[in-house]
């Protein structure tokens, strides 16, 4: 098995550009099933869990051409309704294929998703919503039934902005009959990047960024070959930001969009970092230790991102003095923390509620990741710690970075991926 092995010590300098962003390649994929021909998307991240998205499309009978990271999806010739098992276990994502395939097919079966082990992640808003357009499920067996005589638009009321309920919804009112109004949507960035993708194939929608999208429903007929740019990962943009707030440096992040940042410049800021934003990239200088953060709370977009929650304990836990983080999305997101202990970290959780007391120095260990983000922040802990540090399970930090030794050996860092020993026999 491949591990990560990081030596800690080395501040980072230089220029990296940024992948395109995984959580809004995963529903545009999943809504290029909506249209019967080819939609071409460039700028995709090459990770795990696309490919895992273009395998399910495959099943499903789409064809997908590969083309560094431009994806060309043919979905001209569907000829399944079951999203198979074994990829639904590995990402959860593939709940929000749902939609379009009630769109285009009016029945679909699935079994309970899967994907990092960050809490119950529970899809009630999903069947809640999906009913309300005039679809019957059924939940037998670890499996959902969908089926429909036809989409109807409908009012739907989210009790909670979920990011995946606000694009399963979406996507199933693009061909339903009338108009759909979707109440307390998401407002993440990936959402008006599905909205705009939609658009540009034919979809109605007004409302993008507001509370409330509506959607005029259209006939097939009405979508029609596209092309889009996905644009850069601000999860991937926050961790590289929280690596250099921790060890020091001056990064250029190329392609990273300053107003999906705000919240989080915000915070490398008061961290000692001094930030600035051009048309082509975000540039972070950072002189000295970091400075702790009072009170960081995760809150759905334009809130402080839960993904970042874990980037930014690691960097904050060789801060100068204390930080309380407050994890509001995800109930048990702070699996990293025993192994940042491990590194000597100084965290205390209760609940919701981290309290990390900063510490002069992290020392080298070895770790495992348990999920995408924690794996992320165990990588900046390896970054600032003496010594060295072994970080095994990287499978989940590949599900969403597409190369995160790459780019930090790019920026001076001393890390590389290994082998485990018994591999090499
Ligand atoms: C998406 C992102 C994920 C990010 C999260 C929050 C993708 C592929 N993943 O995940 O990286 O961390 O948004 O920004 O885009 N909930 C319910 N019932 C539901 C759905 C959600 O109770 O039917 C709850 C969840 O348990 C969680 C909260 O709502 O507490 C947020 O979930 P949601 O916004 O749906 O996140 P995801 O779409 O799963």
């Amino acid at each position: 098995m491949t591990y990560i092995q990081v030596t800690g010590g080395k501040k980072l300098h230089g220029d990296i550009e940024i992948q395109g962003s995984k959580n809004a390649v995963l529903p545009i994929l999943a809504a290029s099933l909506l249209h019967n021909g080819v939609t071409t998307i460039h700028h995709c991240p090459i990770i795990s869990d696309v490919e895992c998205m273009i395998r399910i499309l495959e099943c499903i009978g789409c064809k997908v051409k590969k083309e560094h990271s431009t994806l060309i999806v043919d979905a001209s010739q569907l000829n399944s309704y079951r999203i198979p098992d074994e990829y639904v276990s590995r990402m959860r994502s593939s709940i929000i294929l749902l939609g379009p395939l009630l769109g285009r097919q009016h029945f679909v079966t699935i079994s309970y998703p899967g994907g990092c082990t960050i809490g119950a992640r529970p899809i009630d808003l999903h069947v809640k919503g999906l009913r309300r357009l005039n679809v019957d499920i059924v939940e037998a067996n670890e499996l959902l039934t969908c089926m429909t005589t036809k989409l109807q638009g409908n009012e739907v009321n989210l009790s909670f902005p979920s990011v995946g309920a606000t694009e399963n919804i979406l996507l199933a009112a693009v061909l339903a009959e009338g108009t759909t109004c979707i109440n307390n949507v998401a407002k993440e960035p990936e959402i008006e990047e599905l909205c705009r993708f939609l658009q540009n194939m034919g979809a109605k929608i007004k409302g993008i960024g507001t509370d409330t999208l509506v959607v005029e429903g259209v006939k097939q007929a009405d979508l029609h070959d596209s092309e889009f740019t996905v644009k850069a990962d601000r999860i991937v943009t926050g961790t590289y930001m929280a690596a250099v707030a921790a060890t020091g440096g001056k990064v250029f992040l190329r392609g990273a969009v300053k107003e999906h940042m705000e919240e989080v410049i915000q915070v490398v800021d008061q961290m000692g970092c001094i930030t600035k934003a051009t048309p082509e990239g975000i540039l972070i200088n950072q002189k000295a230790r970091p400075n702790a953060y009072d009170l960081l709370r995760t809150k759905p977009y334009p809130g402080f991102p839960t993904d970042l929650q874990s980037p930014f304990m690691a960097a904050l836990s060789i801060a100068k003095g204390n930080s309380i983080l407050i994890e509001n999305i995800f109930e048990a997101r702070y699996k990293v923390v025993k192994e940042l202990l491990a590194m000597g970290a100084n965290i205390e959780i209760d609940g919701k509620v981290a309290i990390v007391r900063g510490v002069n120095a992290l020392k080298g260990a070895a770790v495992r990741s348990y999920e995408l983000r924690g794996g992320a922040a165990l990588v900046i802990a390896g970054l600032v710690a003496k010594g060295v540090t072994n970080i095994h399970s990287i499978s989940y930090i590949q599900r969403g970075y597409e190369d995160i030794c790459g780019d930090l050996q790019k920026l001076g860092a001393n890390i590389l991926y290994r082998q485990e020993e018994a591999d090499q026999e």
